[in-house]
């Protein structure tokens, strides 16, 4: 075959590979309205589903009446628990261990619970039945406060006592009450104890970290069609774990496995809300069972806010100390976990509150004790990793705000705090106080090179001016330098440590090479936005010496994909990453041979350069993976099988651990507490970079949904436990009005146990960036005396925080 580009540069352009802007391949559907998502799937004869709603946060049923509704033209069907008792499937498994109703089985446990499934011909008569269902509710006593559920008479879920009314245990230990969920406890508590006891300096700090919602543009939906001739389930929706959604399937209806199809088309963001299973999902399965149709189910807005998979709701105290010249010597953090109705949180088993216990943040911090506890309410359940690994959000800001207040207690710079007690470079692999080991870091660069960068003395001593201009009486602004350090942990497994029920947390690459030189590449995880297209095409495009455009990538269709645990928690790239390089690898060993053959010389005088496997010493003899791939269907090779194609199942053997030095300047009119961003400078170090272009692209939606969070967004509740913040109209979505530019940059820590020393990044901006947003808020006030305000700082807050400090005076 002809070599057409020969410069050594021009061939490693055409390929593409790791480290280039390739522009992103899955765009000219996108971008063209030609996306296929679940609400875009039209199949013959196919039916809506859709639910009646509870108006009460807390109620029990007295009855449910569907002859009205079943009289609506266009309504075929209404199920309730009565009718999915017999199939055992109204209640359901949750990923965190906890079983959650599919549809109200004598009571509802949070405003916007699913009552009944109402089935039409299309939406419009599903909206019209689920008016004429009549429920009959007896309001019971509303608890949102999850500290007023651990001392209140009121059992809010029956299955948690005994028949004397005693507390049974949970799924991760004994309960300390009807309400109480789980105790989960890391690290040293009385040698901690012992050394906060005796410490120099010592900063306490509660802090609530709100809750809030992924809000993906796309909502969660499903289609459901059961062929009763072939007895073969497919099941389109939004999942971020197709092939865990096939086996739950599997085991809550009985139906084998292999008799399930499930496919996750065209996902319009998920940011952690799609990783669970909802009922709509078992009941669209139900209803396509008992109608024979396929039965569509799609959330709207509201549903989606109110009722599917909210973020955080913790409660943190912590105490850290130090000695007086600022080296921190301990930890305790204890956090009241809000997690509604049911435990719905998506952690591995063996993590009840995820990776909360990396919260001694990228400091030395000898000696930390951590413990959660989690609570039932009468909110939506949840509880789910928003942009981030299993609450990592939760710990990054914890201790970024903890070090804050260290910094004010010991009257000390907080820059210069951090850099006190960073992990330094030749102390890693690092082991963490509780738990995990760090698999490489150069924190103090990082922190240097941001630090010079802002100009950052520069910055506090305009800062200083401009406070005593405000005493002056000259300005009405203040402003903050929001300062935050953060290391991440993503990539979950290793499967001896990460499951999600039994599910080991592995993830897959398949590759087949086709005899032409172009290749399709199958993974276990799934793209949500994320580009996954375009740059796992990169990895191979290096590996294997195809060029990027000649290699599709499909997820999402367990029919095809190998089994994999899907995308959430920024794991794709460490863990499906690595499984396409190792594929990669296996192939190209296989290519070697192929080419030592046709080259007539010994597999290990050829080597692998670029796009061929060339002899050493002799360039000019060499031939083309193009080449080799014909050859490997078309030519019979003594003791070599016909084809080329491989798949890897990769269990890490670490996380990886990205980490990165983020400062936001922000001016503050203490007058109407509008923020304004003037600067945002972000580094991140992912380690080795796949794609510039789609990093750039991350960290700018990751910090523009830090932003969200940390200054408006929130599901809050009234006391009755009234979702307040229901619709886009209450719900904060910020739009290119409020996010400012984004000043990115990087260095490169290469994951030494990653085959291509990639560490992820998707998650990363959003867990930085919200302590950081939120530290800009609370250190213009602190030479007004502010410790710590509570997120959301929204305008009314920010003025209320300046009210209180007398600044309105
Ligand atoms: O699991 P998820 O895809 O959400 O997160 P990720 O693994 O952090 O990857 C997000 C996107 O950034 C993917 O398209 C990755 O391939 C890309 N990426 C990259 O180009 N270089 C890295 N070192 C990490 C991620």
């Amino acid at each position: 075959m002809k070599d057409e580009i020969t410069s050594r540069d021009d061939r490693v352009a055409n390929l593409k590979g790791m480290g280039c802007s390739r522009k992103r391949v899955e765009d000219a559907r996108f971008t063209q309205g030609k996306g296929n998502y679940v609400d875009d799937i039209k199949l013959d004869g196919m039916l809506f589903g859709d639910f009646v709603r509870s108006p009460y946060a807390h109620a029990r049923i007295k009855s449910v009446n569907s002859e009205a509704a079943l009289k609506v033209p266009g309504v075929l069907a209404v199920l309730t628990a009565e009718d999915l008792a017999p199939l055992g499937l109204h209640w359901m498994p949750t990923l965190a261990g906890d079983k959650q109703m599919v549809l109200a089985d004598g009571k509802v446990l949070f405003q916007g619970q699913e009552v009944a499934f109402v089935v039409a011909e299309d939406r419009y008569a599903a909206a019209d039945g689920i008016e004429a269902v009549e429920v009959e509710y007896e309001e019971l006593p509303v608890i949102v406060d999850p500290f007023k559920s651990l001392e209140s008479d009121v059992v809010l879920r029956e299955d948690t006592v005994d028949e004397n009314g005693k507390a049974t245990d949970g799924a991760h230990g004994p309960r300390k009450h009807p309400n109480h969920i789980f105790t989960w406890e890391v690290g040293e508590k009385d040698a901690t104890e012992q050394v906060i006891d005796e410490a120099d300096v010592v900063a306490t700090e509660t802090m609530y970290y709100h809750r809030t919602h992924p809000c993906p543009l796309e909502t969660c939906g499903s289609v459901a069609s059961m062929d009763k001739v072939n007895g073969k389930l497919t099941l389109w929706g939004t999942f971020q774990a197709p092939h865990a959604i096939r086996t739950i399937v599997s085991l809550i209806s009985g139906l084998e496995e292999h008799n399930i199809r499930v496919i996750s088309p065209d996902i319009g963001g998920g940011f952690g809300n799609k990783v669970g299973a909802y009922p709509g999902y078992v009941c669209s399965v139900v209803a396509s069972i008992v109608t024979g149709r396929p039965v569509k189910w799609i959330e709207d807005r509201m549903d989606n806010l109110m009722t599917t998979a909210f973020a955080r709701d913790y409660w943190m105290t912590g105490k850290i100390s130090a000695t007086k010249e600022g080296k921190i010597t301990g930890l305790h953090c204890n956090v009241t976990a809000d997690h509604g109705g049911f435990d719905a949180c998506a952690d591995p088993t063996k993590f009840p509150a995820g990776f909360m216990n990396i919260c001694t943040g990228s400091y030395d911090i000898p000696t930390a004790y951590l413990a959660v506890d989690g609570v039932y309410t009468n909110k939506a359940p949840g509880g789910v990793s928003y942009r981030c690994s299993f609450r990592v959000t939760e710990a990054v800001y914890f201790i970024e705000r903890m070090i804050e207040v260290l910094a004010i207690e010991l009257n000390m710079d907080a820059a210069e705090l951090r850099r006190i007690n960073f992990i330094k470079k030749d102390q890693f692999p690092y082991q963490s106080a509780l738990g995990w080991e760090y698999d490489s870091g150069d924190y103090h660069t990082a922190w240097d090179k941001a630090l010079k960068t802002v100009d950052y003395d520069g910055l506090r001593a305009e800062q200083a001016e401009r406070v005593e201009a405000f005493k002056r009486g000259e300005t009405r602004k203040i402003m903050g330098i929001g300062l935050s350090f953060f290391t991440e942990i993503v990539g979950a497994g290793p499967v001896k440590n990460c499951d999600i029920l039994g599910l080991g947390m592995f993830d897959s690459c398949e590759i087949r090479i086709h005899p032409t030189g172009s290749a399709i590449a199958r993974l276990g995880t799934i793209s949500q936005g994320q580009g996954h297209a375009t740059t796992f095409a990169q990895i191979l495009a290096s590996e294997i010496g195809l060029p990027a455009d000649s290699i599709t990538v499909e997820e999402g269709d367990t029919d095809t994909a190998p089994y994999g645990l899907g995308t959430y928690g920024s794991r794709s790239t460490p863990v499906a990453g690595a499984a396409t390089a190792m594929a990669g690898r296996k192939i190209r060993a296989k290519a070697q041979m192929i080419a030592a053959y046709l080259l007539e010389v010994h597999d290990d005088d050829v080597e692998f350069d670029v796009d061929r496997f060339v002899v050493k010493g002799a360039p000019e003899r060499f031939k083309t993976m193009k080449e080799i791939a014909f050859a490997a269907y078309n030519q019979a090779i003594p003791g070599i099988e016909p084809g080329l194609e491989a798949v890897s199942y990769y269990d890490p053997p670490n996380m990886t651990y990205p980490f990165g030095a983020y400062i936001c300047v922000m001016d503050i009119d203490v007058d109407t507490g509008v923020t304004d961003i003037r600067r945002f400078y972000a580094l991140d170090d992912c380690g080795t970079r796949i794609n510039p272009m789609i990093i750039e692209g991350q960290v700018h939606g990751g910090l523009t949904e830090a932003l969200a969070v940390a200054l408006g967004q929130e599901i809050a509740y009234d006391d009755q436990g009234n979702v307040k913040t229901g619709t886009l109209m209450d719900f904060f979505l910020p739009t290119a009005w409020e996010v400012p530019n984004y000043e990115t940059d990087h260095t490169v820590t290469p994951s030494p146990h990653h085959p291509i020393g990639a560490k992820g990044v998707g998650e990363s901006p959003h867990v930085g960036g919200v302590p950081c947003f939120s530290n800009a808020v609370q250190d213009a006030f602190r030479p007004f005396g502010l410790r710590h305000t509570n997120m959301p700082h929204d305008h009314w807050r920010i003025w209320k925080t300046a009210n209180s400090l007398g600044m309105h005076d």
